[in-house]
């Protein structure tokens, strides 16, 4: 059976993130995929309410639906997403990050978390590799957290990311067919989702440039100073996307590298055990509000109370 591939695009119709997301479908396509193509401006995507109905739901162990299904596209894009064997972000970068109508659809994912919904047998497991595409109109210096930032948005679906295209210098519509460069290495991402997945599941791997990133464990660029974690846990730098642990160290040539420590993958939330442990963290923070009901009910009089002028 032909594998499925889905891009997903977020800018301008017939602008740079659709076209380099073509580029890299026609890679699948001619790899045998079959291949389906969206732009999230043709859809209605409300922003998540913060209600987690879904999240307590899973908790408790029962899978309960957004509390926004059927009022918006959300769940009918989920339906043939998560039926895919690949999926490609193509998504232009605003103010540094990824822009806002892709950050609202990615946000409603909670409600489709597959590691939780597996955990409780309300799915079946199923693998997805991802391709990311960052698309703007500078270099990666007003494109800092824009992969970063997409990576961010994946693992809730656990998505293996195998490769990923900061794409610079295409600030007008279709820029990026004049950089030849560019189109190919877009065809590239097309080509590696394809490699990917004619691999065994346990033998897939990263197939993007071997120079990507900070991070030894999934080539995030972002690296953040280390504080103490919940449990006291801490190293002294950490990867912002992943959460490896570990530290700064230079080489025999001078050159500085993030060095994994020996415990420093045990958050790593691209894993299944990783964000488990995440949940833990969640139980016991929330804990401490359900612990404190009657302080909580009556400090929070004043801020009732107290109001100030608006618009
Ligand atoms: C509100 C706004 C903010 C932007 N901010 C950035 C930015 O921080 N960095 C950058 O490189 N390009 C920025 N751009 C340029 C877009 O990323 C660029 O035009 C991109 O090609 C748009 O993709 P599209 O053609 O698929 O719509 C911004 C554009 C807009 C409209």
């Amino acid at each position: 059976m032909a594998a499925k591939v889905m891009g997903i695009a977020a800018g301008r119709p017939n602008g740079n993130s659709e076209i380099l997301l073509k580029q890299a479908l026609l890679a699948c396509q001619q790899g045998g995929a079959e291949v389906v193509f969206i732009n999230l401006r043709d859809f209605t995507i409300l922003d998540c309410t913060g209600c987690t109905v879904c999240s307590e739901g899973m908790a408790r162990g029962k899978r309960v639906p957004c509390s926004l299904k059927n009022k918006d596209d959300k769940d009918r894009i989920m339906e043939v997403m998560l039926n895919q064997d690949g999926v490609i972000f193509s998504v232009p970068t605003y103010d540094l990050t990824p822009a806002s109508n892709y950050l609202t659809f990615a946000h409603r994912n909670l409600a489709y978390e597959t590691a939780f919904l597996e955990h409780i047998g309300a799915i079946e497991h199923k693998d997805r590799v991802a391709g990311l595409i960052a698309v703007g109109g500078s270099m990666h210096d007003w494109q800092s957290m824009a992969l970063s930032a997409l990576q961010a948005t994946t693992f809730t679906n656990s998505f293996q990311i195998v490769d990923m295209l900061l794409a610079r210098q295409c600030p007008s519509p279709a820029q990026c067919v004049l950089n030849d460069e560019l189109m190919s290495r877009a065809y590239k991402i097309g080509e590696n989702v394809i490699k990917s997945l004619n691999t065994p599941v346990k033998e897939r791997n990263w197939l993007g440039d071997e120079d990507e990133g900070w991070c030894p464990n999934c080539h995030s660029g972002l690296l953040i100073q280390g504080h103490p974690h919940w449990d006291g846990i801490r190293w002294p730098i950490e990867c912002a996307v992943c959460g490896a642990g570990g530290d700064l160290v230079q080489d025999g040539e001078g050159k500085w590298k993030f060095v994994i420590a020996s415990d420093g993958l045990i958050r790593d939330r691209f894993t299944n055990e990783g964000r488990e442990h995440h949940l833990v963290e969640i139980g016991q923070t929330h804990g401490k509000f359900y612990q404190n009901r009657a302080a909580v009910d009556e400090k929070i009089k004043k801020f009732k109370e107290l109001s100030f002028k608006g618009l």
